[in-house]
Order: C-alpha cells, then sequence, then structure tokens
C-alpha cells in the first residue's frame, strides 16, 4: 500500500470520531484532514489511541460559552514577534516554517532529546477544548482549540528527578520573524510553570483550532494555552522545554517585574499596576459592548484553586 492510500484508509477509518468529536468540524472542509500532511499524520498515528468515550468525556473542561468567530481569533493577535500591533501577526507570520519541526527537552534521561512533532504527536489522543483566552491587558476571546494535554506529554518522558518547574521557549528565528530583528522584548520568548501547574489536566498544547491546522499567527505548530492564567503565559511555536529546579526566566516578568509576575493568574481582585483587572472587554461584542467581569482564575477555581491554597495571591501575583 503506498503512502497516499494508506493515509486516506486511516482517515477512512478514525474519520467518523474526528466528525464526532469535532465539534465544530461542520464549519470545517473536511478535505483538510487529507490536504495537510502534518495534521493528517497527526491524526493518524494517534488513531490507535482514538478512543471516543474518554476524549468526549474530557469535553466537560470546555466552556459552554460561544467561540469567537475564527477571523475574529486569527486577526487580533498578541505575537510580538511578527511586531506589536494585533494585526502584525495576520500580516506578518505567514514567513515562519512550521514544518519540519523539532522540540527539544532538557532535564530528561532518556538518550534522545530531540523530537521531530510528528513523533511526539504519535499516539495522542486528539481533542478539542473550548477555552477563554483572558489577555492581561483585559480584553478576552473564547477559541476552541485541538490538541491535547500537556501532561500526556510529560507522562512519556523520563524526568530527571526533582524537577520543580517547566520552562518553555519559542523559536529564535529572526529572518523568519521580523519582529525578532528589533530588541522589543529579550528573545526568544520564554514562559514557564510551576510542574504542578504543567501536569494539570487543564493545561494544554495546541496544534490547531476549529478543527484545523494551527495558524500561523496563533502559534503554530505547536503552543501552550493554560486558560486560567493570563494570556501571555500561553506561549507560542515552541521549540524547547526544559524540567528544572528553579523557577525559570521568563519574559514578561523579567521585562517588567512590577506589572507582569511569574504566576499571572487571572484575578480581578489583584489589579494591574496602570489598570484594573476586574472587567474585561470582550472581542467581538465591539468597543462599546457591555464589559464582562473577569472570574478568579479565568472561572477554574473549582479545578485549580487548591494549588494555590493558603498563597497570597496579591505577592504571588
Ligand atoms: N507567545 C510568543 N512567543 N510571543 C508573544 O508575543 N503573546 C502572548 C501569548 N503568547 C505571545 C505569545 C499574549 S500577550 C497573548 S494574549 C496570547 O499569546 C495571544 O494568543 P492569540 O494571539 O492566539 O489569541
Amino acid at each position: 500500500m503506498n503512502r497516499t492510500t494508506m493515509m486516506d484508509e486511516v482517515v477512512n477509518i478514525i474519520g467518523p470520531y474526528i466528525l464526532k468529536i469535532l465539534k465544530y468540524s461542520d464549519v470545517t472542509p473536511y478535505n483538510f484532514y487529507l490536504n495537510r500532511r502534518k495534521f493528517v499524520e497527526a491524526l493518524g498515528l494517534a488513531s490507535l489511541a482514538f478512543v471516543p468515550t474518554p476524549t468526549l468525556a474530557k469535553q466537560s473542561y470546555s466552556t459552554n460559552a460561544k467561540p469567537n468567530t475564527i477571523e475574529e481569533i486569527t486577526n487580533y493577535n498578541n505575537f510580538y514577534e511578527f511586531g506589536t500591533s494585533k494585526t502584525d501577526p495576520a500580516k506578518y507570520a505567514q514567513s515562519l516554517t512550521t514544518d519540519p519541526w523539532e522540540i527539544t527537552f532538557e532535564g530528561v534521561s532518556q538518550n534522545k532529546k530531540k523530537f521531530d512533532l510528528a513523533e511526539i504527536l504519535r499516539g495522542k489522543a486528539i481533542q478539542e477544548r473550548i477555552y477563554r483566552l483572558r489577555c492581561v491587558e483585559g480584553w478576552s476571546m473564547v477559541i476552541p482549540w485541538i490538541g491535547f494535554p500537556l501532561r500526556d506529554l510529560i507522562d512519556e518522558l523520563e524526568l530527571d528527578n526533582n524537577a520543580k518547574f517547566v520552562a518553555f521557549e519559542t523559536v529564535y528565528r529572526p529572518t523568519e520573524m521580523r519582529g525578532q530583528k528589533r530588541a522589543t522584548l529579550d528573545w526568544p520568548y520564554r514562559e514557564g510553570l510551576t510542574i504542578e501547574e504543567a501536569l494539570h489536566p487543564l493545561t494544554f498544547i495546541a496544534i490547531g483550532l476549529y478543527g484545523k491546522e494551527l495558524p500561523n499567527q496563533n502559534g503554530a505548530p505547536f503552543r501552550l494555552v493554560v486558560p486560567w492564567k493570563y494570556g501571555f503565559k500561553s506561549i507560542k511555536s515552541i521549540t524547547k522545554i526544559s524540567f528544572i529546579k528553579e523557577q525559570p526566566y521568563t519574559t514578561w516578568s523579567s521585562e517588567n517585574p512590577r506589572e507582569y509576575g511569574f504566576y499571572s493568574n487571572v484575578n480581578p481582585n489583584v489589579d494591574h499596576p496602570r489598570w484594573s483587572q476586574a472587567t474585561e472587554r470582550v472581542i467581538g461584542e465591539g468597543l462599546f459592548g457591555e464589559r464582562r467581569k473577569t472570574e478568579l482564575f479565568n472561572g477554574y477555581i473549582e479545578e485549580v484553586g487548591d494549588l494555590y491554597k493558603g498563597m497570597d495571591l496579591k505577592k504571588y501575583y
């Protein structure tokens, strides 16, 4: 059987499951899956683990809020590697080569530390998560991501003992990312989580949205999504993941430690030094639309509250 026929078969077999799980696939041309090598491979390889029932059960982590349109999600972005204006990523991110893509792991004891994206996606149960994204700037969106919990990846690695934090790095490629030619930020963009946060079932790796491959402006081909934290923690286009003992350097909290903390949990009671965090402007509601009340941990207090029990959230912002 040649490669194309094999892929067609795989897609034929798992196709019905995809349609069942990807709620938004009715707005997606089904041929999409056949056309994009990487995504087909990901889903094809994931087919062994593609059991519809447990996958559907995890859907409870999703919000019932109505997702923003694909136009809103892909044209109003923060991705400083392509410029600081909200429309720059849509304009310029196409220049980033996302295939092939490799991710290096540090703080793991296995010999092989560098993996191709297809190897990483092998066996992963791909699922949809509809999450609110609350930016520290005071706006929010609802985004139907496609991907898998970061935990599923961590479970496959042999971690060195005693890792307490996970550090993430975006690719550094100034020839393709025009914003990196200037020192707007201290490149590469870096972020981090505690190991407990990284292992939390809500912490997600997005490889797609709206049932399609992830657009470059949203962090293709592999980005983090941590729905209870301000959006800047959800680092895009990741190329390196390190398991370490000390709290890592993170871009925004180093840039301006008074304004951006390491934790950066969404919290209406702790204002940014220059603006209130009590409410948010919902993208798509118009500039004069009603503001939404921001919720503690972006509405996930039941799921993540225990991680911060007894912690002074004003001090550890
Ligand atoms: N990741 C990288 N590498 N560079 C960035 O500038 N911006 C962050 C985050 N991840 C950013 C990043 C910010 S501030 C937000 S609000 C979200 O990405 C925006 O994600 P979106 O454009 O997919 O909505």
